[in-house]
């Protein structure tokens, strides 16, 4: 989704905003633009395409200078990408970076054009910039709090206002905005990355706080003028964490970041050898008090969702719903204020998880959110929350941020069951000393890239592609498909084993590989029956499974072993072939791994 970067300071801010920018490329965009306040004009420049066409445009139109100004990536929701289109917005006098959606912008649009503004983009941005310079009264916090009051929808702002050249406004609601106070100046940002490279101290603007900023000082108020006293948060990320270090890109770092990513996240929660969640606010006397658990999220967090539903349903015997964001909440679900809503979210801004939340608290559940970026607006509005501390992620592709909400979704699993009797204390401390394992095992499979890099070379040609597995295999196949066909282009279902013949199977032929995923050793011979069938129509078939499980030499084509585990714990294992093999068949097309097309990282419209 889009992203802001904006400066006041002692130096230059172009390079500055433009390295931000390149910091926030990770959330998806399609075109650029900054905005400066240069002897007290306001200049702009913008372009379509990428940073690099933004900064060739400005060798050729002039570069920009000043010590004030604001940047964004823009990702189109309102209007193709296109110059005229990127942000930002506004005129001589005013001039907006926006990340959001403007719910009522036709609306005002209609309002402006009767008082005779005139309109060049598509853009619901250009309505707000319109409707600012319309309520201009000389003063920009007034105007900014009556904008606010006619306005729907989601925004984070950054505003020049011409009269106050050395100023940058910033003001939010439901789309993230930080206060970066640095040294040499302060920034507004969308996220941390942007900002790393000269501080780590940042505020937290809250929904329709307005901030002022000045090169020595950051006000802020509530749009009635108080002033809100705001708390220093400190980034416990470092600059190494936002860069490849390395790697060829953010996507094999991450993948490789997970047995790291892992135990960090599972050595607060662990306690004596037994589950503790509880220093997250859930006792195990609330946790076995709940009458019912929905698990919601989107993509790949809802995916790890669904792995929480097998083991909380196997081991605790307590019923989960899993539910996809952007349905649950118009389905009408049954939620009471005896219910359990757990949120997962790497971003913690997902909009339709945002909702799901909202739904969730005002139907009166408990909501508890599994989250990796601190003080953002999922973990804020959650009545528990369980970080994830998979560091930042920056692939558009989410892996290391998977696998540690697959452990917490462990942990969860553990505790209810022992908080139930449902398992036994020794069994419990089994389980939790496996999930311990899990990160020197990863260390150890993660040698297979070379053999997932020559399977990937055997999948590079294919038009269409089958993932198939039953029980915990099934669930893990859904993610090793989106892993697939995000950023590899090459389409990719992921089916139910023992569905195939119910009429998925007249798709198989020798163009069709699959990829089976057979690591629960009580399903391994029903899965093997649905793997023969597939070969013995012409597939080329990839088996990932245990090691030493029989037969092995001929049931597949290509054959990739984990080491033995409980079956419980087979996807924690399972997971980093599918990775590699995505991400080796997207590098082999030539794909842009870590920013694919028409994707964002954290999307904040619905
Ligand atoms: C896929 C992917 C997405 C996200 C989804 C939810 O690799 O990253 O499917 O999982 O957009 O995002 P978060 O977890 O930020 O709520």
């Amino acid at each position: 989704m889009c992203g802001i970067v904006g400066f006041v300071g002692n130096e230059d801010c172009v390079d500055m905003l433009i390295d931000g920018l390149s910091k926030l490329e990770y959330r998806g965009y399609d075109s650029a633009g900054i905005a400066v306040m240069d002897n007290k004009q306001i200049e702009v420049r913008k372009s379509k395409g990428r940073l690099a066409d933004l900064t060739a445009k400005m060798e050729k139109e002039g570069r920009l200078k000043g010590t004030c100004g604001i940047g964004h990536t823009r990702w189109a929701t309102h209007g193709e990408p296109s110059d005229i289109n990127s942000h930002p917005h506004g005129n001589k006098r005013i001039s907006i970076v926006h990340n959001g959606i403007i719910e009522n912008y036709r609306d005002l649009k209609a309002f402006l054009i009767d008082q005779g503004y005139s309109f060049v983009s598509e853009t619901d941005t250009e309505v707000v910039a319109k409707l600012l310079d319309y309520y201009y009264d000389g003063n920009p916090v007034d105007t900014i709090a009556k904008v606010i009051g006619e306005i729907r929808g989601s925004y984070a702002l950054g505003i020049l206002f011409r009269d106050f050249p050395d100023k940058i406004y910033a003001i939010r609601k439901d789309s993230p905005l930080i206060i970066g106070i640095a040294k040499n100046g302060n920034f507004i940002a969308s996220d941390v990355p942007a900002i790393l490279k000269y501080t780590k101290e940042y505020y937290l603007l809250e929904a329709n706080e307005i901030a002022t900023l000045t090169k020595d000082s950051v006000s802020v108020c509530d749009i009635h003028k108080n002033p809100i006293e705001k708390e220093l948060n400190v980034a416990d990320w470092d600059l190494d964490a936002a860069e490849k270090g390395g790697y060829e890109h953010f996507m094999l770092k991450e993948i490789n970041e997970q047995p790291t990513a892992i135990k960090t996240t599972i050595a607060p929660r662990i306690s004596e050898g037994m589950p503790y969640l509880e220093e997250s606010g859930m006792t195990k006397e609330m946790l076995k008090g709940y009458n019912r658990i929905y698990i919601v999220a989107c993509g790949t967090a809802m995916h790890a969702g669904l792995i929480g539903k097998y083991v909380i349903e196997k081991l605790a015997k307590v019923e989960v719903t899993v539910d996809i964001a952007s349905e649950f909440r118009y389905r009408n679900p049954i939620i009471t204020d005896k219910d359990l809503v757990i949120l997962i979210s790497q971003s913690g801004e997902t909009a339709d998880t945002l909702a799901a939340l909202h739904l969730a608290k005002e139907n009166g559940a408990t909501t508890m959110s599994v989250v990796n970026v601190k003080g953002s607006s999922i973990a804020r509005g959650s009545d528990i929350v369980v970080y994830t501390h998979a560091g930042p992620e920056i692939s558009v592709a989410s892996t290391k941020a998977y696998a540690v909400q697959l452990s917490i979704m462990y942990l969860l699993a553990f505790e209810l069951a022992y908080a139930k009797e449902a398992i036994s204390e020794e069994e419990c401390r089994r389980l939790t000393k496996e999930l311990q394992e899990i990160p020197d095992k990863i260390q150890d499979i993660l040698v297979l890239k070379e053999r997932c890099q020559f399977i990937a070379s055997r999948l590079v040609n294919a038009e269409s592609l089958l993932y198939i597995g039953r029980g915990l295999d099934y669930a893990l196949s859904m993610e090793g498909s989106l892993k697939l066909k995000e950023i590899s282009y090459i389409h990719s279902e992921s089916y139910a084993a023992g569905e195939l013949k119910h009429g998925t199977i007249s798709l198989i032929t020798e163009d069709m590989p699959v990829i089976a995923i057979a690591t629960q050793e009580n399903l391994f011979e029903k899965t093997l029956s649905n793997i023969k069938e597939v070969k013995s129509r012409g597939a080329k078939v990839t088996v990932i499974c245990r090691e030493g499980t029989k037969d092995d030499k001929t049931f597949a084509n290509h054959l990739v072993t984990l080491p033995n585990m409980d079956d419980l714990m087979m996807p924690m294992l399972a997971l980093v072939p599918m990775q590699y093999i995505a991400y080796y068949t997207a590098v082999l097309k030539g794909c842009d791994v870590d920013k694919p097309r028409n994707l964002a990282k954290s999307v904040t419209v619905e």
